[in-house]
């Protein structure tokens, strides 16, 4: 396993439209080990998720786990989910607003209107198909990480850019208020 380097805010990979893999390719050492790398990079990263464009891989990969994370102390945990070819529709109509960070955009938080109810069709790392429906802070992540597969990023779905944040700001100013 290795941890991979992240592609930053400006890098033309995080701006493409990711390529589906079959469940052959996803059988194969390469998109298993690409998987595994994934994880430990998000793990090293102490990231909710990981998407493979943020790792210069063009592919529609992406891995979440919430575990106790230093990033995330208020967040529900989430199991370790290896999504691929993921279909995210929306279960609801609601949306909430929240705050959200991104390994590609260091150092920075910005608050988000996401779907608070989503319905995710997917393959597994088997190649296998699941679906399930997933709220609060699960279906945050989930959106956040497959718009990595359309390149679009959080600062892209903020309604306001004036609440972006500097890391140490948000611990300061904003990490207290109810979001
Ligand atoms: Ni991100």
């Amino acid at each position: 396993m290795a941890i991979l380097k992240i592609a930053h805010l400006g890098h033309p990979i995080l701006r493409r439209q990711a390529m589906p893999l079959t469940p052959e390719e996803i059988r194969t050492p390469e998109v298993q080990r690409l998987v595994d790398d994934m994880i430990e990079t998000m793990r090293e990263h102490d990231g909710a998720g990981l998407a493979a464009p943020q790792v210069h891989e063009p592919l529609q990969v992406v891995v979440y786990e919430v575990a106790s994370n230093p990033r995330y102390p208020e967040a529900e945990d989430i199991p370790l989910t290896v999504l691929i070819n993921p279909v995210v529709t929306p279960a609801t109509e609601e949306k909430a607003v929240g705050w959200e960070g991104c390994l590609s955009i260091p150092e920075l938080r910005g608050k988000v209107p996401r779907y608070t109810t989503v319905r995710v069709e997917a393959l597994d790392r088997e190649g296998k198909p699941v679906a399930f429906e997933a709220t609060g802070f699960h279906a945050v992540v989930i959106q956040h990480e497959t718009d990595h597969l359309q390149g679009i990023l959080f600062v892209d779905r903020m309604e306001d850019l004036r609440t972006l944040t500097h890391l140490a700001e948000y611990e300061r100013y904003w990490a207290e208020e109810e979001a």
